[in-house]
């Protein structure tokens, strides 16, 4: 198998079927992490450790209908420039998570009475008010809130921004699983303003994909394959379900029978409820396939411990994998996450390698132009 033999991609995505969901996370979890299987069997398409797989969602039904009460229109309309029902477009080509811009423009024309709130709020100089104002809301809320500003669907459909495909890393290897891709997806669920909110991607996959087909595609990721040299020691920090690819390289060590160490840095928020994949990973540390696993339970005691603060209290060892030729791989959170760990890494080589800062920049620096530094984090 090849993707360069396979007719699916980005823009031809195949219809691809889930054949098993698992719950990661336990009862009594705030989280609800779930493992996903999807057959790639009969696409050609072929996919590597690090890769992602793209999955187009499609809008909760409930969601669509409650965006065509708010607007007054039946969904049954014909959208001339989409060549479908109104419905449709809402249902499988539009966002309706978040308004745009000129949604507001065109409330603000069409409803002038809206004026006193919505003129600064669409003031390109009070881009940061609007922001604010806007964030966290959706297209019903917008429609709910000016009930005076009356779209038609063509109208409806034009400022509404175009529904985009996720990512989720893919947590298997082709060497194990080479016509399947296996998900590790924390659903997005919560409460704001007043109402309960999901995540598109992750909730479509969890409640309404059931039997149908879905569509997908492969999204290489050439920044994040595993080393080449598979006899160097692994770094892996993957907290949450940044476990995902991380997952992938285990299990293809162990195909492979690759004699690197590794050693996995694995975090989330109790140890009795969210420790995803906890029997595999245990079972890998019992095979030698994973030679250190380090946790952090950032919820299990009063004071926050997260992965970074593991790499730190084993600073000396840390070091030492790194001076053998480690690489060091980051998966999961970018906005927090990946920056608290790139400083820990930067005072680990500081401290334990003896380095100023400056020098121990240039380490890392180092480090990631010679790929042994990657990230893939969201
Ligand atoms: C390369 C890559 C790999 C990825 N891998 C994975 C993976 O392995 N597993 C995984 O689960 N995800 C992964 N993601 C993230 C994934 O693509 C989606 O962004 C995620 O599942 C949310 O998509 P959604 O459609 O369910 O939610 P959306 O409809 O896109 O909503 C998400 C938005 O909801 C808002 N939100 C979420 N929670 C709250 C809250 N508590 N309070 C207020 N607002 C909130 C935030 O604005 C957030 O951006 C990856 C992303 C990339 C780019
Ligand atoms: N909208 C938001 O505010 C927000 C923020 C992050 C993630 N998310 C979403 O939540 C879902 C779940 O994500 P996930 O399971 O991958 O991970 P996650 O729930 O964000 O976090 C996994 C673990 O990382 C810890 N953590 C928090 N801040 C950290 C930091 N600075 N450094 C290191 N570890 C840190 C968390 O601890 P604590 O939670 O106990 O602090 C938790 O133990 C995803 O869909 C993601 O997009 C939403």
């Amino acid at each position: 198998m090849s993707t360069a033999v396979s007719a699916y991609s980005r823009k031809n995505p195949f219809p691809a079927r889930l054949t098993k969901i698992n719950p990661l996370t336990r009862g009594g979890s705030g989280k609800e992490t779930m493992h996903f299987e999807v057959s790639l069997a009969g696409s050609g398409l072929a996919y590597e450790a690090g890769d992602s797989l793209g999955v187009f969602p499609t809008n909760d039904p409930s969601q669509v209908a409650a965006v065509l009460a708010a607007a007054g229109l039946s969904g049954d309309e014909h959208v001339e420039s989409a060549g479908t029902t109104l419905r449709e477009v809402l249902s499988h080509h539009v966002t309706l998570r978040e308004p745009s811009r000129q949604m507001l423009a065109a409330i603000l024309e069409k409803d002038p009475s809206t004026a006193f709130r919505l003129s600064e709020l669409i003031d390109p100089e009070a881009k940061s008010v609007m922001d604010d104002w806007v964030d966290g809301r959706e297209v019903v809320d917008i429609l709910e809130m000016f009930p005076g500003a009356k779209f038609n669907a063509e109208e409806l459909v034009k400022v509404l921004r175009k529904l985009q495909p996720r990512l989720y890393s893919i947590a298997s290897s082709p060497k194990v699983h080479p016509e399947a891709v296996h998900l590790t997806v924390a659903v997005v669920r919560y409460e704001l303003h007043g109402r309960k909110r999901q995540g598109v991607a992750s909730t479509y996959l969890a409640d309404r994909v059931d039997d149908q087909t879905f569509p997908v595609f492969i999204h290489s990721a050439k920044h994040f394959r595993p080393p080449e040299n598979d006899s160097s020691p692994l770094i892996m920090v993957g907290p949450g379900t940044g476990i995902a690819p991380f997952r992938a390289f285990l299990q293809e060590r162990e195909a492979t029978g690759a004699k690197g160490k590794t050693w996995l840095f694995f975090g989330d928020r109790q140890r009795a409820t969210d420790f995803l994949y906890e029997d595999e990973l245990t079972g890998w540390c019992n095979k030698g396939v994973l030679h250190r696993l380090d946790t952090a339970f950032s919820r299990d005691q009063t004071d926050k411990v997260y992965v970074q603060n593991r790499m730190l209290e084993n600073a000396g060892e840390l070091w030492k994998w790194l001076e053998e030729g480690a690489s060091f791989y980051v998966c999961g959170d970018a906005s927090r996450m990946a920056k608290d760990v790139d400083q820990a890494l930067h005072r680990i080589v500081g401290q334990a390698g003896g380095k100023s800062e400056q020098e121990a920049a240039a380490y890392v620096e180092e480090m990631k132009k010679s790929k042994r530094y990657r990230k893939d984090v969201y």
